[in-house]
């Protein structure tokens, strides 16, 4: 904290030639009397206006105490300690570090009621290099359902994303830190979107998606089926194989156990109770940073195994986010303009049996999908009033 030793100094030189703090010795006794007894009846006068005039202000403005309206402070910022700001934060930008950012954010209210009126809401975080190709879509998927839903964008830290004033996406960029994909600054950046989600109390569900991602269903459908959701969605497996156990390093021994390794896509869908959990677990997060490395890949196996190991039941095990790994290789196909047909769409919903909500599913369910280029953007937008339902 800064401290004022000028203002101090000033203060203490003007003290003497103001308050001669003994009285002169040649001055008659008399005289000394009377202007003490001046001095006094002054003083009692002064005192008494300032005393009613306190009394007044109690009785007058008592919420003031409650629900300031002016800081009586010099160098404050007068919105700082309105609890409106302290549930929702007013602006995206801070100057945290992550270590202080994850320490606010994990802060959990011991009183489970909310003095205000607390609408749930669903975080859409988006993961993305730069551009968002689909930021238009999102747009038609979200209008009209203000105060449900919170976004989130975090790009590589140089890259400024230009959305319109009317765009959910509007001066929705987060703070952001340079990525290298396939290493743990891809979980970092997971946790430090989570950890921005989490300032504003009323979201409630949090959804990773990446710059490819469409949504397949209409927001209705999507919030009540999340926010009525026991389960989070996240993909957790056990694979006897080198992409699955394979990549475990016997070194995490005797933290984490073979038995307890998982993989998941990296798409995943947290409550705030496991978003809170995830972001501030420290110690597994190390053992990852440490001993996961190519072809070991944190993004892929440090939530899963994590939830496994310590909030299975709280888990559904799979994702709300398809990625068609059906061509071999490492990288997922990819659908362009040409397999935007009704048909493809209605196979991505109907993959398994069709969602249903309000009763929890054990059925395959994808509310999202990847990956689309962004020349699918036009047959998409062309589709949002008739198949997709936006
Ligand atoms: C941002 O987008 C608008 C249209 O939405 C465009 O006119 C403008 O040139 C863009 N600015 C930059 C810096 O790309
Ligand atoms: C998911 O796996 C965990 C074990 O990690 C298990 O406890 C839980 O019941 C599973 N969830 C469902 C919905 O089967
Ligand atoms: C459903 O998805 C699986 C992979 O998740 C894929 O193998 C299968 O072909 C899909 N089915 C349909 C009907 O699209
Ligand atoms: C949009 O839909 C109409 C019919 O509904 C169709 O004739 C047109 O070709 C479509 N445009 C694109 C770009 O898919």
């Amino acid at each position: 904290m800064e401290t004022k030793p000028a203002l101090k100094s000033r203060a203490n030189e003007s003290v003497p030639d103001f308050f001669p703090l003994t009285p002169r010795k040649d001055l008659p006794f008399g005289f000394m009397k009377l202007v003490c007894g001046l001095v006094l009846f002054m003083a009692g006068t002064v005192l008494g206006m300032a005393m009613r005039a306190r009394f007044n202000w109690y009785f007058t403005s008592h919420t003031e105490l409650f629900f300031p309206q002016t800081m009586y402070c010099a160098d404050c910022d007068p919105e700082t300690m309105v609890l409106k700001n302290f549930v929702k934060p007013s602006h995206l930008a801070h100057k945290m570090t992550d270590d202080e950012l994850f320490w606010r954010a994990t802060m959990v209210p011991k009183i489970h009621e909310f003095p205000f009126k607390r609408t749930p809401k669903v975080a859409f975080m988006f993961l993305t290099r730069g551009p968002l190709p689909f930021s238009s879509l999102w747009d038609i998927f979200f209008k009209g359902h203000e105060g449900l839903f919170s976004v989130y964008v975090h790009t590589l830290p140089e890259y400024k994303l230009n959305a319109s004033k009317n765009s959910a996406f509007y001066e929705r960029q987060i703070p952001s830190e340079e990525v290298q994909w396939g290493s743990a600054t891809l979980v970092d950046a997971e946790k430090r979107l989570l950890a921005n989600a989490l300032l504003d109390f009323s979201n409630e569900r949090f959804v990773l998606l990446s710059e490819s991602c469409i949504p397949v269903f209409n927001f209705q459908t999507v919030y009540e089926y999340l926010i009525n959701s026991a389960h989070s969605f996240v993909q957790s497996y056990d694979e006897d194989s080198p992409r699955g156990r394979g990549r475990y390093n016997t070194r995490m021994r005797p933290a984490i156990k073979l038995s307890q390794w998982r993989k998941g896509s990296e798409w995943f869908e947290l409550s705030r109770e496991l978003a809170v959990n995830i972001v501030s677990d420290y110690k597994y997060y190390r053992i990852f940073q440490k001993l996961c490395r190519p072809s070991c890949y944190p993004d892929e196996h440090y939530i899963p195994t994590y939830l496994n190991m310590f909030h299975g039941p709280l888990n559904a095990n799979r994702s709300v986010t398809w990625v068609d790994w059906s061509r071999l290789g490492p990288h997922p196909a990819t659908y362009g303009r040409e397999s935007v047909t009704v048909n493809f769409i209605e196979s991505i919903r109907n993959n398994g049996t069709i969602c249903t909500y309000n009763n929890e599913p054990t059925s395959v369910c994808y509310l999202f999908a990847r990956k689309f280029a962004p020349s699918a953007l036009e047959p998409l937008l062309n589709m949002t009033s008739t198949v997709l339902d936006f």
